[in-house]
């Protein structure tokens, strides 16, 4: 099976070079049998120097070596790699690509694009960019960051390029004087000599496409192909699909998420205490946690000594033996709990209502009648939030509002969801936008999602419980730790509260 992964730093060790040399030995391509550097070389493979890579990964005295590495993995075997700078520049990052290469025989699998994606993926980067002779990697630039390569661009930005990108990026030839960045005419040309002489492909549509916006290349040239966030953008159609993923993405989100080292996550004995103040149960009743996370309130509760206590949810992989595997909207325990604890935005982590409901109804049906439920949601009203540019539903106002939505990294680092500057946010729908960026690491790739989550205002999250047939026991805003709000607050609580808890019971029938 394909898996995917980021490596950088200190983590790029010698057997991995070693891999990641064997892998374009044999599979970049052959040099050219009219151009090869001399003629010994005609037609045999082209071999990287080892020396290279070091250089990229780890610098030498006049070079920085600065490079990341995008891999793919069939099993245990290496398939796919691209090596990639992340330049921190005057105007902002650049994700340079320099190096991709894909097994021969796994070619057309969508290997080099799912690579190409993690790197040029981040919409708040200054310039996207590959040196490059294959036109269909330019065509993946384009789509990856929904803008047009023209030369005119990289002219336009050609000293920035030379002096803060590629004056680090040393390629084969390492003839750092033989760049040609330049105009001919009307079109105009953007292309480098890298001496990287291989047989290009046949003529085809991409390749008189890019030709017609980056110019023609000779035998050892290749393209210098850049975008940048202040072009145009082309389509829409990354945001369509980055939202309609956004359900599915949701678990990835949550798996990206080191929840356990963050701040909101450290409460879980205050938590456990203010239930059992609410909630009249005895240590012999039956709990589950839905969307348990670590397992911070399951093991909580066994402290205090409840016996009966489980916990699911749809990542597991911590150390809590007591969590397991389990979709909150469709598992089914195989008897019914005394009381069911959902907190901390379970209900909401889904953009669609349907989605949120059937979380509610199932822990309604696996509940004993009369049985009690402890939820707490997101609250839609939170003051934090009023900084958040309000969006309406319609289609054209939401992707322009969120091409222009600035990325954070607050769910990787420190789970803080209620930042405004971050955010768009849908008042009628109760839907909150973020566009999150997460860092790669031993299983997954870098990469940048929307997510989206539903808040609620006390009012929705009630007529939303008593829908699936619960009564309402009592309701709060609430923060982490659960406690009653400051004295100044306790007249407005629901600027306060980031949260809503609500203590339920399960009617013995549906009136
Ligand atoms: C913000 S975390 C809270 C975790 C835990 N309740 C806590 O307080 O530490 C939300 C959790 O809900 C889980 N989750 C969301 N939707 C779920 C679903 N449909 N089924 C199972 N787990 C779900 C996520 O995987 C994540 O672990």
């Amino acid at each position: 099976m394909l898996h995917y992964k980021t490596v950088s730093g200190e983590k790029i060790t010698d057997a991995l070079i070693d891999e990641v040399k064997a892998l374009f030995d044999t599979s970049y391509g052959d040099w050219s049998v009219d151009h090869a550097p001399s003629a010994n070389l005609a037609g045999q493979a082209i071999i990287f120097p080892r020396k290279k890579y070091v250089e990229y990964f780890r610098g030498s005295e006049e070079y920085v070596g600065e490079c990341e590495i995008a891999l793919c993995y069939d099993d245990d075997k290496l398939v796919g790699e691209a090596v990639y700078a992340n330049k921190n520049t005057t105007r902002g990052m650049v994700a340079l690509v320099v190096q991709l290469v894909v097994h021969r025989d796994y070619r057309r699998r969508g290997i080099g694009s799912a690579l190409l994606y993690s790197i040029w993926g981040f919409s708040d980067y200054y310039a996207w960019g590959i040196v490059t002779s294959n036109p269909c990697t330019v065509k993946t630039l384009e789509k990856a960051t929904y803008r047009q390569c023209s030369a005119i661009e990289t002219i336009k930005n050609k000293h920035f390029l030379v002096r803060e990108v590629l004056s680090d990026i040393r390629f084969l030839d390492e003839t750092r004087d033989s760049w040609v960045v330049n105009v001919t005419g009307k079109t105009g040309e953007s292309r480098i000599r890298t001496g990287f002489a291989t047989d290009r492909q046949e003529a085809s549509s991409a390749l008189s496409e890019v030709e017609s916006r980056l110019g023609r290349i000779g035998p050892k040239d290749e393209w210098l192909a850049f975008v940048f966030n202040s072009q145009e953008v082309t389509s829409d159609d990354g945001l369509k699909r980055m939202l309609d993923e956004s359900n599915l993405i949701v678990r990835d989100a949550y798996m990206r998420m080191s929840a356990q080292h963050q701040k909101w996550s450290k409460q879980a004995e205050a938590e456990i205490d203010a239930i059992l103040k609410m909630v009249p149960i005895t240590v012999s009743a039956s709990v589950c946690d839905f969307g348990a996370g670590s397992g911070r309130h399951v093991k909580v509760l066994k402290q205090r000594g409840f016996n009966n206590v489980t916990g699911i949810d749809f990542v597991t992989g911590g150390d809590c033996d007591l969590v397991q595997f389990g979709d909150c909207r469709t598992w089914k325990g195989a008897y019914r709990f005394d009381m069911i604890l959902c907190l901390y935005d379970v209900i909401g982590s889904f953009r669609s209502l349907t989605d949120n409901r059937a979380i509610l109804a199932n822990i309604k049906d696996n509940l004993k009648p009369g049985g009690m439920a402890v939820i707490s949601v997101m609250n839609l009203s939170f003051r934090g939030m009023g900084v958040a540019k309000v969006v309406g539903s319609q289609s054209d106002e939401l992707y322009r509002a969120l091409r222009r939505l600035k990325p954070s990294t607050n769910m990787a680092d420190t789970g803080e969801v209620f930042d405004g500057r971050f955010a768009l946010v849908d008042k009628d729908e109760g839907l909150v936008y973020r566009k999150e960026q997460f860092g790669g690491d031993d299983s997954r790739l870098r990469r940048e999602m929307i997510v989206v989550d539903r808040r609620f205002t006390m009012e929705s999250i009630q007529d939303l419980c008593r829908s699936v047939g619960f009564d309402i026991v009592s309701s709060r805003y609430v923060r982490a730790g659960f406690e009653a709000p400051p004295l100044f607050y306790r007249f407005w609580p629901s600027r306060w509260g980031k949260g809503i808890l609500l203590v339920l019971s399960a009617r013995r029938c549906i009136r």
